[in-house]
């Protein structure tokens, strides 16, 4: 099915084979001896659990070409399963703070983009997220470092250890990005509670947001998030994996859609939670026995709530809507 996926983060598409190879050529030491014993060690008990070991891979980016390298992988995945546009969160901070100039990061993902665009006809564009565990300030130096190269960032999001961080934390930061002209969006309600999603909405007046799952917690906030139109980025094998939901079976998705909320289906951070985005749909549509209608009006939605404006949107809908009306 045509499809766009919407919440992806580019640090965590490293798949281990890309990763010895990146390592070796940089020459960079990794705790680890073989791909195996690597996917051994993808075994999370918690979000915190899994962002020490995405830190770690993402460690052996160093040169421009990895980050081209990196993204391009990626994309090429995205051919492959008929992703025609995807929406790439990169994390700056992540680099910069070990020495790696933001010129480096931005300038290989962004060619990577370009060459995938025109030889595989996968479209994209860039979210620049801020790690919120690290101060505020932190943040406002990377926004000053993106400027440059505001023409290649479509938006900025919110990611990280997110209890004990909350949205407001980034109050500052965000409305001096919306002023840049970049659209506002962020994690919430991955594990934090109902309130820090209410935070994300209020004070941060994000356009999308990346989980949500614990706004059912609340449903006077279901039915502002409804009211706003602002769409949910789910990621069902990410929700396993982190142990936010403990089997698919029980995953909210389905109950989201019946709420009348609109919800997308993403990967996160596909190398480590066991599944690019067609297993993704391909596992939610057995654990909740989902219809074609279903799967379709998911597919439709990541186009709809994608950032993408005017005819390019049109035109994605209008290529899912033939496929689905042939194919059933
Ligand atoms: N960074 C990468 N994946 C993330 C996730 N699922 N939640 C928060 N920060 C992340
Ligand atoms: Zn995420």
């Amino acid at each position: 099915m045509p499809k766009a996926e919407l919440h992806l983060h580019i640090e965590g598409t490293f798949e281990p084979e890309l990763m010895f190879e990146i390592a070796k050529r940089n020459d960079i030491q990794i705790p680890f001896k073989s791909v195996e014993e690597i996917q051994k060690a993808y075994n999370f008990d918690c979000l915190q659990n899994f962002l020490d070991i995405y830190y770690q891979g993402a460690g052996v980016l160093i040169y421009e070409n990895d980050f081209y390298d990196l993204t391009y992988s990626y994309l090429e995945k995205c051919a492959q399963q008929n992703v025609l546009h995807t929406e790439i969160m990169f994390d700056p901070q992540t680099h910069t703070q070990r020495g790696i100039n933001f010129e480096i990061v931005i300038n290989g993902i962004s060619k990577a983009c370009d060459d995938a665009e025109i030889k595989l006809g996968v479209s994209s564009l860039l979210i620049m997220s801020y790690l919120r565990h690290l101060p505020e300030e932190s943040a406002f130096t990377t926004l000053e470092q993106s400027l440059p190269f505001k023409d290649k960032i479509k938006a900025i999001g919110l990611d990280s250890s997110e209890k004990g961080n909350p949205p407001s934390k980034f109050k500052n930061v965000f409305k001096a990005s919306v002023k840049e002209g970049y659209i506002p969006l962020a994690h919430a309600g991955e594990e934090g509670d109902a309130n820090y999603v209410w935070e994300a909405i209020d004070i941060l007046k994000i356009k999308r947001i990346d989980h949500g799952n614990n706004s059912l917690q609340d449903p006077k906030l279901i039915q502002e998030i409804i009211d706003r139109d602002v769409a949910l980025t789910v990621c069902p094998l990410s929700n396993t994996s982190l142990q936010v939901v403990s089997d698919l079976k029980d995953h909210p998705l389905k109950k989201m859609m019946d709420l009348g909320l609109k919800v997308t289906v993403n990967s996160d951070d596909p190398a480590y939670f066991g599944g690019q985005l067609n297993q993704n749909y391909i596992e939610i549509q057995k654990a909740l026995q989902l219809s074609k209608k279903d799967l379709y009006e998911l597919a439709k939605n990541s186009f709809k709530y994608s950032l993408l404006e005017g005819t390019s949107k049109q035109k994605y809908l209008k290529i899912l809507e033939d496929y689905y009306r042939n194919s059933s």
